[in-house]
């Protein structure tokens, strides 16, 4: 199924672009019924979209530092993006910064973790690291503005956590790069230590 309302979004916002729209609604799509996922940094609304659009039994929860009229993002646009495509918005938004939120949740709640936050260097690493702790093993982490020349602490931040933790790498579409985190038995195969 193609998620045209979130592509509508694309096209009019840009914050995702159309491949990356339908590189998203491809993974959510091979998630598991009732699969959990967190999307931090909601921004226009493209993400929560998409997923919204092409699984709408997941258990969905934003994440976003802001809630009002603003150029840049956060729930008051993620809401109009669902009025205007007439979709309910019917997951959680939790208001907050992104580390101490991710601190909200147990260890290893979530099938898919969607980082596109604060996109500088400290930032981005203690989000990435909070935020990886909550994904279960075998479970994705997917973030946004990898290798852009816009962002590029982004690259850096992504590569020593990925080395750090032993990520295994999916796949990469546009500025979305995709890692799964290793079982136990997966870490224990390449001898290391979780
Ligand atoms: C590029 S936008 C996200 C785009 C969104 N994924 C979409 O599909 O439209 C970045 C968002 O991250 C939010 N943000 C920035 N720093 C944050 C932080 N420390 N904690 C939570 N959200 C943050 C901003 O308010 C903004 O809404």
């Amino acid at each position: 199924m193609e998620p045209t309302k979130a592509l509508a979004l694309s096209d009019a916002f840009g914050m995702l672009h159309r491949e990356e729209v339908l590189a998203l609604a491809d993974l959510v799509q091979k998630l598991e019924p009732g699969a959990k996922v967190a999307n931090v940094g909601a921004g226009f609304g493209t993400s929560a979209l998409t997923i919204a659009e092409v699984r709408p039994d997941i258990e969905l929860v934003s994440v976003d530092i802001r809630d009002d009229d603003n150029p840049f993002g956060g729930f008051m646009n993620e809401r109009n993006a669902f009025i205007n495509a007439g979709i309910e918005l019917k997951h959680q938004q939790i208001k907050g910064d992104s580390p101490v939120v991710a601190e909200q949740f147990p260890t290893e709640t979530f099938d898919l973790v969607i980082i596109d936050d604060d996109h500088t260097y400290e930032a981005a690493g203690n989000s990435i690291t909070k935020w990886l702790s909550r994904v279960k093993p075998g479970g994705y982490i997917l973030m946004h503005d990898y290798d852009s020349v816009m962002w590029p602490d982004v690259k850096t931040v992504v590569d020593e956590v990925a080395e750090m933790f032993f990520l295994k790498f999916e796949w990469q579409e546009d500025t979305y790069i995709c890692f799964s985190r290793p079982t136990v038995a997966q870490m224990k195969k390449k001898g290391k230590t979780p």
